[in-house]
C-alpha cells in the first residue's frame, strides 16, 4: 500500500536532476523514483567511490542514465565544477535537490565551535552555495521552468533539543525556500521543501540513534500513525514537486510524518496515554459537575 509509485510513466521525461547526497539513504530513493519516471541524475557527495557504486545499481535497476560527480558542497569551487560537470554531460540542468547533509546529537555545551560549525557548513553554507551557483546559472542562460526543492526537517519551525546546529540550518534553508520562491519567481525558478519525520536510513539513525538508545526509544511510538515512513511515499512527494504537475506550487514545505510534530505540540497530547476506562470515569465526573452546576 504504501509502496506504490504515484505518477504516471514518463512524468520526468528528459529531466535532468542533479541531487546532492544523491549516492545513499532518502537522496538514493528519490533519485532511483525519477529516474524510473524518465529523469536523467546526478548524484553527488564527497565519497566517490559509493556514488559509482550506486550509480552503476540504479542504472541496472531503472535504466537511463546517472552521472557520479564528486562534490563537497561546503566548496563553492567544487559546486561549481558539479554544475559545470552536469551541462557538459547533458547539455542543461533542470532540477537542483538539495538533500546532502551532516548530523549528530550531542549537548549543545558539549559541541566544540569547529562541531557546530561543520553541520552549518554542510546543511545551510552547502545548501546556499548549491542554490546560489545553479541559480546564477539559469538566470544568466535565461532557462526558465528551472526548480530547486529542498529536505528540511520539522525542527526547521520548532527547534529541537540536542541537535541544535542542524536545527539552526535547517530553519536557515526553509527561510531561503521561502524567500526565493518569491524573489526567483521571474526568472520562472520554483523553490520547495520538503519536511519529512522518521524515515530509518543508515546515515541518520546511526547518528541520531548510536549505540544502545535504538532499544530504549522506539521512534514509532511518537507517531500518531504508529509507523516509520516508507521511501515511496517520500519519493512520490519528491517526484510530484520537481515535475510540471506541481507548477503553481511554489515556496511550499510539506511535511511527512505521520503527524509526529505535532503531536509534540498540542498542549493537551499528553492525555493520549488515558485509557478508555480512564476517560469513562473522567466523562462520568464532568457529566455530574455539569448536572450539579444546572441544579
Ligand atoms: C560531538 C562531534 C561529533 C559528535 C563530530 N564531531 N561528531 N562532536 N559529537 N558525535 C565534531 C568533531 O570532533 C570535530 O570537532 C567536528 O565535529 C568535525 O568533525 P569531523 O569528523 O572532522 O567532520 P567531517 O569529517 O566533515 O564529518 C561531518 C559529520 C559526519 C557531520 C561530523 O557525521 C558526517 O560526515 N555526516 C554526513 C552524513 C550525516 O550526518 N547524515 C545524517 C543526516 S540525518 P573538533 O573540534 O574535535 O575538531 C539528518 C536528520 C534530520 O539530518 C532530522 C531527523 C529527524
Ligand atoms: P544520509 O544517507 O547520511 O545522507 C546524507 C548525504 O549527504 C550522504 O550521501 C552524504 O554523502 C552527503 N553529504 C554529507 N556531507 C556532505 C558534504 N559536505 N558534501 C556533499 N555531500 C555530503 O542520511 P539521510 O537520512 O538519507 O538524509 C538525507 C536528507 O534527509 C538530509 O537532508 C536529512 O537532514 C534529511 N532528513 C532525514 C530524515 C530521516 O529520518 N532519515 C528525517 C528528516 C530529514 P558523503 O558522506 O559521501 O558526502
Amino acid at each position: 500500500m504504501y509502496n506504490t509509485p504515484m505518477l504516471k510513466d514518463g512524468s520526468l521525461k528528459d529531466k535532468v536532476i542533479v541531487v546532492t547526497g544523491g549516492g545513499t539513504g532518502l537522496g538514493r530513493a528519490m533519485g532511483s523514483y525519477f529516474l524510473k519516471l524518465g529523469a536523467k541524475l546526478v548524484i553527488s557527495s564527497r565519497k566517490i567511490d559509493v556514488l559509482r557504486k550506486a550509480a552503476d545499481e540504479m542504472v541496472a535497476e531503472n535504466g537511463s542514465e546517472v552521472l557520479p560527480v564528486q562534490c563537497d558542497v561546503r566548496n563553492y569551487d567544487e559546486v561549481e565544477n558539479m554544475l559545470k560537470q552536469a551541462v557538459k554531460h547533458f547539455g542543461k540542468v533542470d532540477v537542483l535537490l538539495n538533500n546532502a547533509a551532516g548530523n549528530f546529537i550531542c549537548p549543545t555545551e558539549r559541541l566544540s565551535n569547529r562541531a557546530f560549525d561543520t553541520v552549518i557548513d554542510i546543511v545551510l553554507k552547502g545548501t546556499s552555495n548549491c542554490t546560489l551557483a545553479f541559480g546564477k546559472h539559469w538566470i544568466a542562460t535565461k532557462q526558465t521552468n528551472s526548480t530547486i526543492l529542498n529536505i528540511v526537517t520539522t525542527y526547521s519551525w520548532t527547534g529541537s533539543s540536542f541537535v541544535v546546529p542542524s536545527a539552526a540550518a535547517k530553519a536557515g534553508v526553509l527561510a531561503i525556500t521561502r524567500s526565493l520562491a518569491v524573489e526567483w519567481a521571474k526568472y520562472g525558478i520554483r523553490s520547495n521543501a520538503i519536511a519529512p519525520g522518521p524515515f530509518p536510513t543508515k546515515g541518520a539513525w546511526d547518528r541520531l540513534l548510536p549505540g544502545n538508545i535504538k532499544d530504549k526509544f522506539e521512534l514509532e511510538k511518537n507517531v500518531p500513525l504508529k509507523r516509520v515512513g516508507e521511501m515511496q511515499e517520500l519519493a512520490n512527494i519528491a517526484a510530484y514537486l520537481v515535475s510540471d504537475y506541481s507548477a503553481y506550487v511554489n515556496g511550499e514545505v510539506i511535511t511527512i510524518d505521520g503527524g509526529e510534530w505535532l503531536k509534540g505540540a498540542g498542549q493537551m497530547n499528553f492525555l493520549e496515554s488515558l485509557t478508555q476506562e480512564n476517560w469513562d470515569e473522567l466523562q462520568k465526573i464532568m457529566m455530574q459537575k455539569k448536572n450539579e452546576s444546572s441544579e
